[in-house]
């Protein structure tokens, strides 16, 4: 019987560390034991005797990036399926298509589904564009990202069990998809409006990640993955590469709250979704500059989207669901000195007084100082949910 190699507790925060530092991706202290066993595995495929050999192994930039490819396919969850959330959908096709060719028609659309899993996240927007017909704009490109390399090689077959169909309207199955047993798969045209790539929203590449280079990002149901540090500069990376009109559709369960000051917060269709600050807007804050506090209550992070054990998920996603759903924090956030306490007479008031208020657990100071600005700067859509969340 092979024996587990002995790791200890130490040894596996240092793990989620370097998968915080190449992948992104945090881990709670519940983890633990998932993330040792995860650990434990890749030690005996490496025939790794100990950690600190485990590590040595990846000293050069080739072992590691092959190492953390095979960790992403172990650790990330691609719980999706097609026309997942139709409100932002409905937002994608009846707002931000026609709100960005409003004033040229011909404006070519460059949209990024970061974090696109299995790929039916692009390819439902693809389907979109192709119900919209003559009103779709007339260049569009559609591009899908994802660190999980089978998740991407999966991507690219377009072939799909009937569970991650029970959302798409039957009238499109019939019309995009043709039954191979008991499989679906995706009519050529459509796949063909896709490219996909494997690659980390969490890494720089001034290369790929160039200024101007998106009009839409779809990142749903993946910063909650992220740890703070890494969502705050995926987000501002994301606003670099946003066109200045651009939009920003995040999930439900993850708002951008005190993340980033590039984006207003605008609600349709029952759904939130964000677009880039013009230059000539004047927030609160610079563009980018990640407001100096987190959620209150940031327990929406930590939980991972519910499966059910009977679902016919693939096994690996099953089980990284259950890591997922476990995680609180391997590596306890850093505990930041409190701010010192600010008194009545603070400065004139403004958003990031109140941010900085809030931070320091002064409620009832934050809310009277963002309730004391002028009344054209409380309509601010930033001032608006900052008040919210003091509130709930
Ligand atoms: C739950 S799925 C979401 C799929 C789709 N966006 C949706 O909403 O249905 C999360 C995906 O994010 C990917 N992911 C996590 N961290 C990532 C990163 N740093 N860069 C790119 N993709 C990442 C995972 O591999 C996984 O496929």
């Amino acid at each position: 019987m092979r024996t587990k190699p002995v790791i200890g507790d130490a040894n596996v925060i240092r793990f989620a560390e370097l998968i915080e530092e190449h992948l992104g991706l945090q881990y709670g202290s519940s983890s633990i034991i998932e993330l040792e066993t995860i650990l434990a595995a890749r030690m005996r495929a490496l025939q790794c005797r100990s950690f600190d050999a485990y590590l040595k192994g990846l000293e050069s930039v080739v072992t590691m990036y092959d190492e953390m490819r095979e960790l992403a396919a172990k650790l990330t969850i691609g719980e999706t399926y097609f026309f997942r959330s139709p409100d932002q959908l409905h937002v994608f096709s009846e707002k931000a298509l026609p709100r960005l060719t409003r004033t040229n028609p011909a404006r070519q659309i460059r949209i990024l589904s970061a974090g696109c899993s299995t790929g039916e996240e692009p390819y439902t927007l693809a389907m979109t564009l192709r119900e919209l017909g003559k009103s779709a704009p007339a260049e569009v490109s559609i591009l899908g990202l994802d660190i999980n390399p089978e998740a991407i090689a999966k991507a690219q077959r377009g072939r799909y069990s009937a569970w991650a169909m029970r959302a798409t309207p039957p009238e499109c199955i019939e019309k995009y998809f043709r039954r191979e047993h008991s499989q679906f798969v995706l009519d050529q045209s459509v796949q063909t409006m896709v490219r996909f790539e494997e690659r980390s929203i969490a890494r720089e590449d001034y290369q790929f990640w160039q200024s101007l280079h998106f009009d839409i990002i779809f990142c749903r149901n993946v910063t909650m993955y992220l740890s703070a540090r890494v969502l705050g500069e995926v987000i501002a990376r994301f606003a670099r590469v946003l066109a200045p009109d651009g939009f920003l559709f995040l999930s439900h369960a993850e708002p951008l709250r005190g993340i980033s000051q590039a984006f207003h917060v605008e609600h349709a269709q029952d759904s939130y979704y964000y677009v880039l600050r013009k230059a000539a807007e004047s927030p609160a804050l610079p563009r980018s500059a990640a407001l100096p506090f987190r959620f209150r209550n940031d327990a929406p992070r930590a939980l991972a989207p519910s499966m059910s054990a009977t679902s016919p998920i693939s096994a690996s996603y099953q089980t990284s669901s259950l890591i997922a759903s476990n995680r609180a924090g391997v590596k306890p956030a850093p505990v930041e000195p409190a701010p010192p306490r600010l008194e009545a007479a603070a400065p004139r008031p403004s958003l990031s007084l109140g941010a900085a208020l809030m931070k320091a657990e002064q409620y009832d100071e934050a809310l009277a100082t963002l309730e004391a600005l002028a009344p054209a700067d409380r309509l601010d859509p930033d001032v608006l949910l900052l008040m919210a969340i003091i509130q709930v």
